[in-house]
């Protein structure tokens, strides 16, 4: 009997056992990818290999279907996967089955200042992505936050090299453990969206180096993403999809990376350059105006890397190798997921996303003001958190309390399963006590602007919401930008950089008629805030998705302590901020050209090292408690070459509730023969303390965390000298500091 079973077992796995043995090299995942990736190039064609440098539809590319490898589908990214869209035209494909969980925008994951809520996001994200049969998810965007008028800074990770770095390699390997390519954006440059089809960047190599390239540095090189998409703007004269600096000899050269560069969409406009300077695969192409092929009449095989990519390679004026290193990075990322058959099934779990959704949102929302200051006797604490005991009326005003913010924004937009708007989420909790008035309008598309919307409906709504809440115990403004043209949306960037649609004066007037007011900021970038002073609390909430209101909620009703720190500064006024201040040739170039002059002073370094006081710093954010820091201790004052120093301080949260504070530990080199910002962040750790609880935190410094770009030898390198550490709980706000020599 026994030997009868292992007789049947034998005779039927046998053929099975021979099938994988007669498996074509580039089949069989378990031989070495590189021998798979050779053996499939040996077996293509040159009219394969360029047929998959190419897109065969607006989100898709070519496989070689003579051979089972199958092409890639790609989605945007990075907030939530994108809605089906149409195969070869700019719409969507109307399926009723691709909704999709809305995460919080990246500005409100980089402001968590938590790695653990990056991982959580990208395998969440990636499950959806997953689900949806992608291979490559569009995002995460890593550009830096250079000036608050761009109006894509909300899908990017804030100001700060480190910060942005830090928070996107969880994110990626989250995602990519789906077996969902990561196709990070936009390399590099991408400051700015108005002229961004073709603005040439001027930047130092020192700017370049130190502030513009570290997020993808890290991207590549420790979140190992497999795909990377270059931005629309030239940089030095050449468009960044083939750029021989970045892509080729800094990209793939200079870091070693193995992945697929894609184009951004319609971002190629050279064959020749394209081929030779690092571009793999060429998406979105949609006219060839060079040609006078218009929209109508365009396919994708006159795409730049297609059939006149083919003629040059037939013709040898251009090389072969440029086509067959292609082949290998897109074979290598058509194995790594549309052919990895290990990859897990992903899902489609709302209701487990939107509890990610929630975490991250409460978690990343910041706590700027919360003081008593200026509010009548009757107000005993702060407004924040929400005492509902003591109200009977609470008005919530503003257009943003009910809207859509998923909606809008270029191709970030997603049609979501669900979004809870912040109305919603509160008279969930306050029920009856809640009143809502709409305070302002920002007009009925998303193309329209403030100037398009008839004054004495704004004034109408304004009037309306001040006599309210002359009558309130206690008023919830919900405002800020929105994702209409000119405001968080692609494509084009704010006009000015005050709050729009006519909020500064129903602030005012909300304010005048009644001082209880709470200040809800929806927006991916800083806005000026004339009536600061006078505003007792103000709450950063970014774009929250899916569960922006039980967020927003759980913040305000005190349910979460907020523990969110601003991922960027808020200038008192925009001619603060570096890119501002130089006028046109800075900001936003001739149409041309732009100019960064303010060098590596970006953010707070510019704001530290001119002595130029922010309204709200990088790094500030409150919370319902407080912390108290100890002294910071070091293992030795001096640092040898190469060595490293470790810095302990001890943190006490000294309130009534629990919470987590951010610790954070910046570094200023005190003389040095090049210029240097006063200080720069190196580390930081977020802790949860329980009311009463300390903990000690400890960072190690080393050499690296001392260097600069030194551009004359092109390489890192620390001068011996004297370094202040300061460790505080923003950037402004500096509880110790230390010093030590490395010799
Ligand atoms: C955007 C990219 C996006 C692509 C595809 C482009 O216009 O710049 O970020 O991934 O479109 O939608």
């Amino acid at each position: 009997m026994k030997t009868k079973s292992i007789f049947v077992a034998i005779s039927f796995f046998v053929p099975f056992i021979g099938a994988k043995a007669q498996l074509p090299a580039y089949m069989d995942e378990s031989q070495p990818m590189e021998t798979r990736i050779n053996d499939a190039i040996s077996r293509m064609t040159l009219e394969e290999k360029v047929a998959i440098c190419h897109a065969n539809s607006k989100f898709n590319t070519w496989g070689v279907p003579r051979l089972g490898i199958p092409g890639l589908q790609m989605s945007d990214g990075p907030h939530g996967v994108r809605e089906e869209m149409d195969w070869s035209q700019w719409k969507t494909a109307g399926w009723t089955n691709d909704s999709c969980t809305a995460f919080p925008a990246l500005t409100c994951l980089a402001a968590t200042w938590n790695p653990e809520m990056a991982w959580i996001y990208g395998k969440a994200i990636g499950e959806e992505a997953r689900y949806r049969n992608k291979n490559v998810l569009l995002g995460p965007g890593v550009n830096i936050y250079r000036t608050p008028l761009n109006g894509r800074n909300f899908e990017y990770m804030g100001e700060d090299p480190y910060l942005s770095s830090v928070m996107c390699v969880p994110y990626i390997k989250g995602v990519q453990e789906n077996g969902v390519a990561c196709c990070v954006k936009h390399f590099a440059l991408n400051n700015q969206e108005k002229y961004r089809w073709n603005i040439s960047v001027e930047v130092s190599d020192r700017a370049l180096h130190e502030i513009y390239l570290p997020a993808f540095k890290s991207a590549v090189q420790q979140g190992h993403a497999w795909s990377l998409m270059g931005a629309y703007n030239q940089i030095r004269g050449t468009h960044a999809c083939h750029n021989p600096l970045t892509l080729q000899k800094i990209l793939k050269d200079g870091w070693n990376w193995d992945g697929a560069a894609v184009s951004d969409w319609d971002g190629t406009h050279n064959t020749r350059e394209a081929a030779l300077n690092g571009l793999d695969i060429e998406m979105g192409t949609a006219s060839r105006k060079d040609k006078g092929i218009g929209f109508d009449d365009f396919t994708f095989d006159q795409s730049y890397l297609a059939s006149d990519y083919l003629d040059l390679l037939r013709k040898g004026e251009l090389p072969i190798s440029t086509v067959d290193e292609k082949a290998r990075r897109i074979l290598r990322l058509i194995f790594r997921t549309a052919m990895n058959t290990r990859k897990p099934l992903g899902n489609m779990d709302y209701a487990a996303h939107s509890a990610v959704a929630r975490k991250i949102g409460t978690e990343g929302i910041v706590l700027l003001k919360n003081s008593q200051k200026g509010l009548p006797k009757k107000y005993t604490s702060p407004l924040l958190p929400i005492n509902a005991n003591l109200y009977s009326h609470i008005l919530v005003v503003g257009d943003n309390a009910t809207r859509r913010l998923t909606e809008g924004g270029g191709s970030s937009e997603l049609k979501v399963q669900h979004e809870t708007s912040v109305l919603a989420a509160l008279k969930e909790i306050y029920g009856d006590k809640i009143l809502y008035t709409r305070g302002y309008a920002p007009g009925k598309t998303l193309y329209d602007r403030v100037e398009e919307v008839p004054a004495e409906l704004t004034d109408s709504l304004r009037e309306t919401a001040a006599r309210m809440a002359r009558e309130a115990d206690l008023v919830i403004f919900v405002g800020g930008l929105n994702k209409n043209k000119h405001q968080d949306c692609e494509d084009a960037d704010r006009l000015t950089y005050g709050l729009p649609f006519g909020q500064p004066e129903l602030l005012k007037a909300l304010l005048e008629a009644n001082p209880a007011v709470v200040t809800v900021l929806m927006s991916g970038n800083a806005v000026e805030l004339p009536q600061v002073a006078d505003m007792p609390s103000i709450v950063q909430a970014w774009y929250l998705g899916s569960e922006a209101g039980p967020a927003v909620a759980d913040i305000l009703s005190g349910k979460v302590n907020p523990s969110g720190k601003l991922p960027f500064s808020f200038p008192v006024k925009l001619e603060d901020c570096g890119a501002n201040s130089f006028g046109k040739e800075t900001y936003p170039g001739d149409g041309k050209k732009v100019e960064y002059k303010e060098d590596i002073l970006v953010g707070y370094r510019w704001y530290d090292t001119k002595n130029i006081p922010a309204l709200f710093p990088f790094g500030h954010g409150l919370s319902y408690t407080q912390f108290e820091y100890g002294k910071a201790t070091l293992s030795s004052s001096t640092m040898q070459a190469g060595g490293s120093v470790t810095v302990s301080v001890s943190v006490k949260n000294t309130g009534k509730c629990d919470g987590k504070e951010v610790v954070q530990l910046y570094i200023g080199d005190d003389k040095c023969s090049v210029m240097r910002p006063k200080k720069e962040l190196k580390k930081f750790a977020k802790i949860d303390l329980k009311s009463g609880e300390s903990q000690t935190v400890s960072f190690d410094i080393t050499e690296k965390d001392l260097q600069f770009f030194d551009d004359k030898q092109q390489t890192w390198t620390a001068e011996p000298g004297k370094f202040t550490i300061y460790i505080g709980s923003s950037s402004a706000d500096i509880r110790r500091k230390e010093s030590f020599t490395l010799l």
